[in-house]
């Protein structure tokens, strides 16, 4: 061993010792003890790692689009419960002005944020169908949805943010229950299907399904929170790794939590 590496290790072994021998019972110092031990121990081989729960092979937005700095974007920072993040508004709207879908069916419209700037940057000509559980209907409906989702369903107002905004005309609110909605007037016709209504899985599923009868040949489908909900990300797990041809595209977009699939 060359003296510098002596030197080092000896440096090491004595700020251990002088942390574990002089404060054992400071919880600054213990962290600092943990600090040394994560930065010098050995890492962990691959077999005693946690099962990686997402089974989604990553794709990024450098990968789908190329980036236009020039994206039409409103209250991208207004986040919050409910919302999609800031950075996903962006990959979402970056999709929107590199894809130029002239039909698009959104699953789950909220405050209508997401559906506002998919507006602002799809074609002047586009048109997006948004449905949203009326309240009313909460407790009718096909499937269980998630107890801690209800307080997004019972809100006064749906859709607040595109209304009255010059671009409500591109965007058509609908509602009703996803899962027995009747999307025939649509079918094979979306460019592009947003699926962000009940994070349940048996409601993934069949918004799924519904999604697949929407778009066209060579449409895109997104997904919004694959790593956050277990339902999402169970169902889409499924999806994959059922070995259907349908679902072998489908990827998750890196840093956010959408998962994106084009329908061949
Ligand atoms: C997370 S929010 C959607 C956020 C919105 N897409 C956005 O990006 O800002 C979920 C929405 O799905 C709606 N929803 C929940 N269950 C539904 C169902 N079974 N059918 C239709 N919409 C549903 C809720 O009312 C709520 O407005």
């Amino acid at each position: 061993m060359n003296t510098a590496l002596f030197t080092l290790y000896l440096g090491v072994f004595k700020r251990i010792a002088r942390t574990a021998a002089l404060s054992p019972f400071d919880a600054q110092e213990r962290h600092r003890l943990g600090e040394l031990y994560a930065l010098y121990s050995p890492p962990t081989p691959a077999s005693d790692l946690p099962e990686d729960p997402y089974k989604l092979p990553k794709t990024d937005i450098l990968e789908l689009a190329h980036l236009d700095k020039n994206l039409l974007l409103e209250g991208v920072n207004e986040c919050g419960f409910g919302h999609v993040t800031e950075f996903e508004v962006k990959v979402i709207s970056q999709l929107v002005n590199q894809l130029q879908p002239r039909r698009i069916f959104e699953i789950g419209t909220f405050q209508g944020r997401t559906t506002l700037n998919m507006a602002l940057n799809s074609p002047a000509d586009a048109q997006i169908v948004t449905l949203d559980l009326p309240p009313s209907e909460l407790n009718q409906t096909q499937m269980q949805i998630e107890k801690t989702e209800e307080m997004y369903v019972k809100k006064t107002e749906s859709g607040e943010r595109f209304k009255g905004h010059p671009l409500a005309s591109k965007i058509t609110q609908v509602f009703g229950d996803s899962a027995t909605y009747d999307y025939s007037p649509y079918h094979h016709q979306m460019d592009l299907v947003f699926i962000d209504g009940s994070h349940a899985y048996e409601y993934v599923l069949s918004d799924t399904k519904n999604a697949l009868q929407l778009v066209r040949k060579g449409g895109t489908i997104l997904w919004h929170d694959y790593t956050n909900w277990e339902g999402v990300r169970r169902a889409l797990n499924d999806y994959y790794q059922s070995g259907n041809p349908v679902f072998r595209n489908l990827r998750h977009i890196g840093g956010t939590s959408i998962a994106v699939l084009t329908v061949s």
